[in-house]
């Protein structure tokens, strides 16, 4: 995700811009940087590790200049380490850059840029953005910005300083957030409205592709093709702690919603014009594929239930056969695992001793390991032989949602990319399901606009002692998700149960009023679905009811439909957990918990 800043004024650039970046940090943490034009020169400092790093170097040695940029990171290309860390600038050093996003197309930048004799030293994107400004760069810092801009496909907010040209501060935009702050004799830009709050509350905000020249005493903003554009001043009247949650009550709702954003960061990246899956970091060859014969899939808790539907999704589209297992069962069973065995490691964290120890005995043994991960640099992602990054973004409340939808995506691009290889499914049905899995940002957007009847839901079942969750297939694996959510934040005693096994014990306890959720999106499944449903309600329960739009027969044995937008049935989990994300977090709110740190509970579980 990372956090931009940038200052110009009259002032000391530098406790500025740390100042704004200590409000950035809940969009990455790896590594912290500013650079600073100071006599002539830029002077840049940057090192990984928290802002705390940086600002202890800049103790002991500050930098003198009033203009500067900084960057605090969430590592996306390449481990957070001092080189990767941003700033980034050209070899000669006189021009920098910060950037929040992915450049889509920085590996063939970057050679072409080779050729030019353009040297790097990081393994970032980003330091093609200042080779590119460089290679453009004649007298004027704009132009030069706007021909880089040109041949950049991707996300970027992007913060530019030249040595060359002290006077201006120049930033663009698209698909990535920053706002422009007003100052009086003074300017700033910066990724989010709270790194601003204590000079300016004054702003503006950039439409896509567009870019802002500051300078200390004025600001002009440019559309795509280099218009002056006018805009009206934004005032601010949040306070710092609501602003950092972008307006929201908790990070846990913010996270929900950054979901459709998200997905299309892990997604995008990934496939290319021809419609083909790009993994850049797994290497796995065809003749790699042909060798394995299991898959083994590992991991704890939210990352656990992304597993199950992995082992559905690998097995349908690749058929390998595939076992999953908790991280912490796995390591104490002496499982069969060989050198044909792929294994793959689902960690939001990288961090997790079980799922690390897991990975280590299946590398023991002699398996492939992928980790699937959102963090870069984490253990499990330098351990493994492949990663897959989710670039989810930093996720700051403990009950995991973004992390587990972007997930569920790679888990399918993996599959997919694997049934591709091994041709067990067709180029008609590849297309087909990817190209469907390509609408879920805008379909997740859609299923977000729709929160009030979950709330009234909410608010009416909050008092319950006991929910069940039942399901059939991978409704069964989202239903698993749904009730982890549930306790995990609310306290309320909560099951998943394949609904078939509902007769084997567990109907025993609903009763009157008992809550059920029932999720039947499976077209297959459908009419098994509303047996058990029928069930329940025979013995009181009171069901919400989660299925695909258009079936609506289902109202008639339910007591309440949710519906998630039309999809294929293999892809349902990604648009399915989202109403249950919803439910848990507004049951919890009315029942005055502790939403983003539940008791008991760490985000990250370094011990056994
Ligand atoms: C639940 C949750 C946990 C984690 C689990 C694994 O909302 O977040 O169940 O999924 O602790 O953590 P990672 O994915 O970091 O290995």
């Amino acid at each position: 995700m990372c956090g931009i800043v940038g200052y110009i004024g009259k002032k000391e650039a530098a406790p500025i811009l740390v100042d704004g970046l200590e409000k950035l940090e809940y969009r990455g943490y790896d590594s912290a940087g500013i650079a600073v034009y100071a006599d002539q020169d830029i002077v840049v400092r940057k090192y990984k590790g928290r802002l705390s790093v940086l600002e202890e170097h800049l103790n002991n040695e500050s930098i003198a200049g009033t203009l500067g940029i900084g960057h605090t990171r969430w590592a996306t290309h390449g481990e957070p380490n001092d080189v990767n860390a941003h700033p980034h600038t050209n070899y000669a050093g006189d021009i920098a850059v910060v950037h929040n996003g992915i450049i889509e197309n920085y590996m063939k930048l970057k050679e072409w840029l080779a050729t030019q004799g353009k040297v790097f030293v990081s393994e970032t994107d980003t330091e093609v953005i200042a080779h590119l400004v460089d290679y453009y760069y004649k007298e004027d810092l704009v132009e030069a910005v706007q021909k880089a801009v040109s041949r950049m496909e991707g996300a970027y907010a992007i913060g530019v300083i030249s040595r060359k040209n002290p006077e201006k501060l120049v930033a663009v935009r698209k698909d990535s957030p920053l706002v422009v702050g007003i100052g009086e004799g003074e300017n700033f830009i910066a990724s989010d409205i709270p790194a601003l709050l204590k000079y300016t509350r004054n702003v503006y905000f950039l439409n896509d592709g567009e870019m802002a020249i500051l300078s200390e005493n004025s600001i002009e903003i440019l559309n795509e093709l280099g218009e002056k554009v006018e805009r009206e001043v934004f005032e601010v009247t949040w306070d710092i702690e609501s602003a950092e949650k972008g307006g929201y009550q908790h990070f846990m709702i913010k996270e929900i919603h950054e979901q459709p954003k998200a997905l299309k960061e892990t997604l995008s990246p990934r496939i290319n014009k021809d419609n083909d899956i790009v993994l850049d970091d797994i290497k796995l060859t065809e003749e790699d594929l042909e060798k394995i014969n299991k898959v083994v899939i590992v991991a704890c808790g939210t990352a656990y239930h992304a597993g199950l539907v992995g082992r559905f999704a690998i097995e349908k589209f690749a058929k390998i056969p595939v076992e999953t297992d908790v991280a912490s069962e796995f390591r104490y069973r002496d499982p069969f695992v060989d050198d044909k065995t792929l294994f793959i490691a689902v960690s939001q964290s990288g961090e997790t001793a079980d799922t690390l120890a897991a990975l280590r005995e299946a590398k023991e043994k002699g398996a492939r390991v992928l980790a699937v991960t959102n963090v870069v640099g984490s253990r499990i992602s330098r351990e493994a032989d492949d990663v897959f990054y989710t670039w989810a973004g930093p996720e700051i409340a403990v009950a995991s949602t973004k992390a587990y939808t972007t997930q569920l995506v790679a888990m399918y691009l993996i599959a997919l990319s694997m049934g591709l290889k091994k041709g067990t499914m067709t180029r008609e049905k590849y297309d087909q399901i990817l190209n469907e899995l390509k609408t879920f940002p805008e379909k997740v957007e859609k299923l977000l606009q729709n929160q009030q009847l979950l709330q009234e839901l909410a608010d009416k079942q909050f008092n319950n002692q006991n929910v069940f969750y039942i399901g059939r297939g991978i409704d069964d694996h989202v239903g698993r998700e749904g009730s982890l959510k549930l306790k995990e934040i609310s306290y309320i005693h909560s099951e998943a149960i394949a609904a078939g096994e509902l007769k084997h014990g567990t109907i025993a306890l609903i009763e009157d009023g008992t809550l059920v959720v029932a999720l039947a999106t499976q077209d297959h499944l459908y009419d098994k679905m509303l047996s058990n449903i029928k069930e329940v309600k025979a013995r009181g329960a009171y069901v919400i009811a989660v299925a695909k739009e258009g079936n609506t027969e289902i109202e008639k044995s339910a007591d309440i439909a949710i519906y998630i937008p039309n999809t294929l049935d293999e892809l349902t989990p990604v648009l399915s957990v989202i109403p249950l994300q919803i439910l848990a977090y507004y049951i919890a709110v009315a029942r005055g918990c502790d939403v983003d740190k539940p008791k008991n509970l760490a985000k990250s579980v370094t011990v056994e």
